[in-house]
């Protein structure tokens, strides 16, 4: 049985990620392996329901506390129900989006200090974190406007450049300050050259 393998995929609305997905999950299926294709927030039932109240807006507003404890809650579910088993199975597993997401989202977007962010990471992985990220780095302007012709805006796509920014500043850092456990894909350029850059660092780290 082959071991498991879990790759996450991160950056902001429309950088290709989700594009990306279907092309790693294709790239492993046909080395015959079994591919678990998932996405945060969501994952598994409880988690997709989860997924419904975090990304909806509210008339009363959403604090920054109750946002990052949804998306924690979130992904313990997801963990439980959908992510460790496949992992124990020896699947692979790619997720669109994993706790990178929330160091940027929650943490440079909404300003959730990052030791309150290190506490949650560890009460809800434990030790588990992902194999290889691939973070897909584009303006956030580029990626807003492939998003919005995709027409299903949410809730962060709503807010401010200074926010984009700072999450994408988020994960620029994160990715740079472990390179062994990231990959940094220019997402500006045209698919085939994305593609190009997926595999080779699929070939690179793995
Ligand atoms: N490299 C690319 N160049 C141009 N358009 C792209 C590229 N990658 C994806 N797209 C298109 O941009 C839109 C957003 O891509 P998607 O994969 O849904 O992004 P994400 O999941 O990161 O929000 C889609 O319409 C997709 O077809
Ligand atoms: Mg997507």
């Amino acid at each position: 049985m082959s071991q498991g393998l879990f790759l996450t995929l991160e950056g902001g609305e429309g950088a290709g990620k989700s594009t990306a997905a279907r092309y790693l999950a294709e790239r492993f299926r046909v080395l015959g392996r079994e591919v678990v294709l998932t996405r945060e927030p969501g994952g598994s039932p409880l988690a997709e329901a989860i997924r419904g109240l975090v990304l909806s807006s509210w008339d009363e507003g959403v604090p920054a506390e109750t946002e990052v404890l949804l998306m924690f809650a979130a992904r313990a579910a997801h963990l439980a129900a959908t992510i460790r088993p496949a992992l124990a199975r020896g699947a692979v597993v790619i997720s669109d989006r994993f706790v990178d997401a929330s160091w940027a989202y929650q943490g440079a977007g909404r300003g959730v200090p990052a030791a309150r962010l290190a506490e949650l990471e560890a009460f809800v992985l434990g030790e588990l974190r992902p194999d290889l990220t691939l973070v897909f780095d584009l303006p956030p302007e580029q990626g807003l406007a492939r998003a919005h012709s995709r027409g299903d805006a949410n809730r962060f796509e709503a807010e401010a450049m200074a926010f984009q920014q700072r999450v994408r500043q988020a994960y620029l850092d994160r990715a740079r300050a472990a390179p062994e456990r990231y990959a940094l894909i220019d997402a500006s350029l045209e698919l085939p050259a994305v593609q190009a850059q997926l595999a080779a660092a699929l070939e690179a780290r793995l």
